[in-house]
C-alpha cells in the first residue's frame, strides 16, 4: 500500500499495543514494583534496632572476650544476609611500575602509576594504582579510595594513563566504546582536592573501581567475579562486596611501600564506594581508619527508618550490588536481623568517620548519624571514647570522637569541605592535634 501520512494502520496500532504492554511488562520486572521514598519524619515507623551488646540467644555482651564471638555473629550475619561472602582463596599479586614522577603537582607530589595483576588458578586481572606522595616526607599515612571514572579523571595533569578497563558511565562520559578517552580527563578532579591533601602531610592511593569489578549486572561474569568462577547461591559475594575485597588487595600493595606508615592506611569512599570502604573495614582490620561519604542505604543508614532509599529500592534498582539473600528484606526492613549500626560497629575500636549533605535525602543523613549514636556502645565497651554526640550537630560542625561525624551544605557528592574533615579526624587521631 502506497501510504504518504503517517498513521497505523488498525494491525499496524493492535502491534504497537502489544509492543507497548511487552515493554511495560518487561519494566516492571526487571525494575519492580518499589513505593515512592518518604522523605517526611513525622511518617517513620516505630521501630527498635537490635542491639549490637545482645549475642543472638538473648545474652548480654560483658567485656571484650565476649564482643569478640559476637562481632562474628554479626559479621556472619552481614555476610551471609547483604553482602555475600568473600572467596577465601589466596591470589598472586604482581606489582609493576609503570611510571614514575618524582616532580608531580608542581613539585608537591612524588607520583606513581602501578599496575597490580591479580593472579588466581590460571585467570588473571590487572588493577591500576595512581599513587601521590608527599615529597621529602616519610612514613606518611595514606589515603585509599576508589574513584568512578578512571585514574585520568581525578587530576587535571594530563599525562596520566587512560584507564582501559570498561566504563558503566558511558552516556555521561561521552564514551562510545566503553572505553576512556580524553574528554574525561580531570571530569572527577573536584572530588580528589590532591594539592591541598599532599599539602597535609597525607598520600593518595585511587584506582578506578570498575577495574575490580564493573558496575552493572553481568551475571558476574568480569572483573574478580571471573577469577573466582563458579556457582552463584543466595549468599555469593556481590559486586559491593568485591569493590571491598578489592580494597583489601591494594592495602596488600601498599603496605609493601616504603614511604607509607603501614599504621596509618585510611580507606575511605564516597555512595556506593563507601559502602565498599565500610565492609572493607569491617573485614579487613589492616585499615587503620574508615571514611564513609554518603554512603547511605546499606551503608552507614539506618534501614529500619524507612526514609529515602529502601531496601527495596536498592535491590531493585542494582540488584548486583548485594547477594541473593538480601533481597528477602524488600519492604521488611524490620525483620532484619542485623541494621546498619552494627557495620559500624564492626569496625571498632578503629576510627570512624561518617559524612553526610543537607540535600542528600536519598541517604538519609540523619539515619547516618543515628547510626554513629546506636555504634557508640560497642566502642565504649572496648575503652573507648565512642561518639560524643546525642544530638544531630548543625551544618559544618564535626563530631569528632572515635566515631567522627559532619553534615555539610549541598548535594550528594565530594567536596574539598569533607577532605579537610577526613583530615582534620586522621590528624586527631594520628597526630594526636586537638580538635579543630
Ligand atoms: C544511587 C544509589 C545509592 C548510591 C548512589 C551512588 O543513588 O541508589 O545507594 O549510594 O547511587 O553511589 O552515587
Amino acid at each position: 500500500m502506497n501510504r504518504t501520512c503517517c498513521y497505523a494502520t488498525p494491525s499496524e496500532m493492535r502491534q504497537i499495543g502489544i509492543f507497548a504492554l511487552l515493554c511495560i511488562f518487561a519494566m516492571t520486572q526487571s525494575y519492580g514494583q518499589v513505593p515512592a521514598a518518604n522523605y517526611d519524619e513525622s511518617n517513620m515507623p516505630e521501630y527498635t534496632l537490635p542491639d549490637p551488646l545482645m549475642f543472638e540467644d538473648g545474652r548480654p555482651v560483658k567485656d571484650t572476650l565476649d564482643w569478640k564471638r559476637r562481632r562474628a555473629e554479626i559479621y556472619t550475619l552481614f555476610a551471609s544476609e547483604s553482602f555475600g561472602v568473600m572467596p577465601s582463596g589466596k591470589v598472586e599479586m604482581k606489582a609493576t611500575l609503570l611510571t614514575e614522577k618524582p616532580q608531580a603537582l608542581d613539585g608537591l607530589a612524588l607520583r606513581r602509576e602501578v599496575k597490580l595483576t591479580l593472579s588466581y588458578h590460571g585467570k588473571s586481572l590487572d588493577i591500576m594504582l595512581l599513587i601521590y606522595l608527599p615529597k621529602g616526607l616519610h612514613s606518611v599515612p595514606v589515603v585509599i579510595g576508589y574513584n568512578y571514572e578512571g585514574n585520568h579523571s581525578i587530576t587535571s595533569e594530563s599525562d596520566i594513563l587512560l584507564t582501559e578497563s570498561w566504563m558503566a558511565n558511558s552516556k555521561k562520559l561521552k564514551i562510545t566504546d566503553h572505553k576512556a578517552n580524553e574528554a574525561s580527563r580531570g571530569s572527577q578532579a573536584s572530588r580528589w582536592p590532591l594539592k591541598e591533601i599532599l599539602q597535609r602531610g597525607y598520600g593518595v592511593v585511587t584506582a578506578y573501581y570498575g577495574d575490580v569489578d564493573p558496575d552493572f549486572d553481568d551475571g558476574f561474569s568480569n572483573g574478580v567475579h571471573a577469577l573466582f568462577s563458579g556457582p552463584v547461591n543466595e549468599t555469593s559475594w556481590a559486586t559491593i562486596a568485591a569493590w571491598a575485597w578489592g580494597y583489601s588487595r591494594i592495602l596488600d600493595y601498599v603496605l609493601t611501600v616504603p614511604e607509607i606508615n603501614p599504621s596509618q592506611i585510611i580507606v575511605q569512599g564516597h555512595s556506593r564506594q563507601g559502602k565498599a570502604a565500610l565492609w572493607a573495614g569491617a573485614s579487613d582490620s589492616r585499615f587503620a581508619m574508615v571514611i564513609s561519604n554518603n554512603s547511605g542505604c546499606s551503608g552507614a543508614a539506618l534501614s529500619r527508618r524507612i526514609f529515602g532509599e529502601t531496601i527495596a529500592a536498592i535491590n531493585t534498582t542494582f540488584p548486583y550490588w548485594f547477594c541473593g539473600n538480601y533481597k528477602k528484606y524488600n519492604g521488611k526492613e524490620q525483620d532484619m536481623p542485623f541494621d546498619q549500626h552494627e557495620l559500624l560497629a564492626l569496625i571498632a575500636p578503629r576510627p570512624l568517620y561518617v559524612t553526610s549533605a543537607q540535600e542528600d535525602l536519598w541517604a538519609d543523613p540523619k539515619g547516618e548519624f543515628l547510626s554513629c549514636v546506636a555504634a557508640s556502645p560497642v566502642y565504649e565497651l572496648l575503652g573507648k571514647q565512642g561518639f560524643p554526640a546525642k544530638e544531630m550537630p548543625g551544618l559544618h560542625q564535626p563530631v569528632i570522637g572515635d566515631i567522627g561525624y559532619h553534615i555539610r551544605a549541598g548535594a550528594h557528592d565530594v567536596t574539598s569541605y569533607d577532605w579537610k574533615g577526613y583530615l582534620d579526624f586522621a590528624d586527631y587521631h594520628f597526630k594526636k592535634t586537638s580538635q579543630r
